[in-house]
C-alpha cells in the first residue's frame, strides 16, 4: 500500500509523459478499465500522448468505461465551454472509447439529485474507477469541489466560488456568462477511486499544491484529502514544485525507486 508519491520533472511534457505511461499500461493490463478524466488546460499534454498511444501503438480503449469529474448546470452540451465538447475535441474524438461507456454528469438533468445519484450507481455499477485524473484549482478544488466540501461529499450540485468563475471567463467570453451551478463528482466519490493522478504545472499552482501535499488536511483545501488516499501520484513541473519543503526527499524517493516500482 502506498500512500501519496510526489513526482517533480522538468517540464509539463515529461511530467505527462509519466502519466500517459501509467495509464497506458493499466489499459493494457486490464483493459475493461474504469477511467476518470478531467478537463481544463492541465491535462492536454496527457491526452495528446493517450491519442497519440491508440493512433501508433494501438493503444486500445475499446473496452475501457470513462467518467468524468464534472459538469456545468443548464449548459447544452454542444456549447464549445461544455466540458461535453472539451472531452469530444481532445478525447472522444481521438481514441476509441466506445460512446455508451462514457459518463458525464448531466447538467441539464430536470432532476439533479436523481441525475448525480444514478451517476454514483453507474461507478458502482461498472465496477469503480482505476485511474482518476485531476488537476487543481488556484483555491484547491479538485473536480469542482470548492473550499468547504464535505471530505465524503458523494456527486452533486456545486456553487462556484468567484475566483473560480474568473478563472473560466475567457472560455465563456467574459464572466458574467459563466454558470454559478456545476454538478461534481465528490471527495468522498474522488477518494474511492483506485488511483488518483493530480496533475498540477506552472507557478500559479505552487500554493494550492504546497498547502495541499504538505499543509493540513482540511476542507478549505479540498485537494488536501488526497493525503488520506491509498495511492495518490502527485506529477509537477518544476515550478508548481517550487513552494513544497520536502522536494529533495520527493526526488530522492523516485530516483531510488524498486524496478518493479517504477512508472
Ligand atoms: P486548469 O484547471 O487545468 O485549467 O488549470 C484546473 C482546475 O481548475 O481544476
Amino acid at each position: 500500500m502506498r500512500a501519496m508519491e510526489v513526482i517533480i520533472q522538468p517540464d509539463i511534457r515529461q511530467a505527462s509523459w509519466i502519466a500517459a505511461r501509467i495509464i497506458a499500461r493499466l489499459v493494457r493490463d486490464k483493459p475493461q478499465a474504469g477511467l476518470g478524466f478531467a478537463t481544463g488546460k492541465t491535462p492536454l499534454a496527457l491526452y495528446q500522448f493517450l491519442s497519440e498511444m491508440h493512433e501508433k501503438e494501438g493503444l486500445d480503449f475499446s473496452r475501457v468505461t470513462s467518467f468524468n469529474l464534472d459538469e456545468y448546470v443548464g449548459l447544452d452540451p454542444s456549447h464549445p465551454a461544455s466540458f461535453h465538447s472539451f472531452m469530444e475535441k481532445y478525447v472522444f474524438s481521438r481514441v476509441n472509447i466506445p460512446r455508451d461507456r462514457i459518463h458525464i454528469p448531466d447538467g441539464q438533468a430536470v432532476d439533479i439529485p436523481a441525475a448525480c445519484r444514478r451517476f454514483e450507481e453507474t461507478i458502482t455499477a461498472s465496477g469503480g474507477i482505476d485511474i482518476q485524473i485531476l488537476g487543481i484549482g488556484r483555491d484547491g478544488h479538485i473536480g469542482f469541489n470548492e473550499p468547504s466540501s464535505s471530505l465524503s461529499s458523494r456527486t452533486r450540485i456545486k456553487t462556484l466560488t468567484a475566483e473560480t468563475r474568473k478563472d473560466h471567463a475567457v472560455d465563456f467570453g467574459g464572466e458574467k456568462n459563466v454558470p454559478f451551478h456545476v454538478i461534481t463528482m465528490g471527495l468522498g466519490t474522488i477518494c474511492e477511486c483506485r488511483m488518483c493522478l493530480l496533475l498540477a504545472f506552472g507557478k500559479k499552482k505552487a500554493g494550492p499544491i504546497a498547502r495541499a501535499v504538505e499543509g493540513p488536511i482540511t476542507a478549505m483545501i479540498p485537494a488536501s484529502v488526497l493525503q488520506l488516499h491509498q495511492s495518490a501520484v502527485v506529477i509537477l513541473d518544476e515550478e508548481a514544485a517550487s513552494d513544497l519543503k520536502k522536494t529533495d526527499y520527493y526526488r530522492w524517493v523516485y530516483a531510488h525507486k524498486p524496478a518493479w516500482q517504477k512508472y
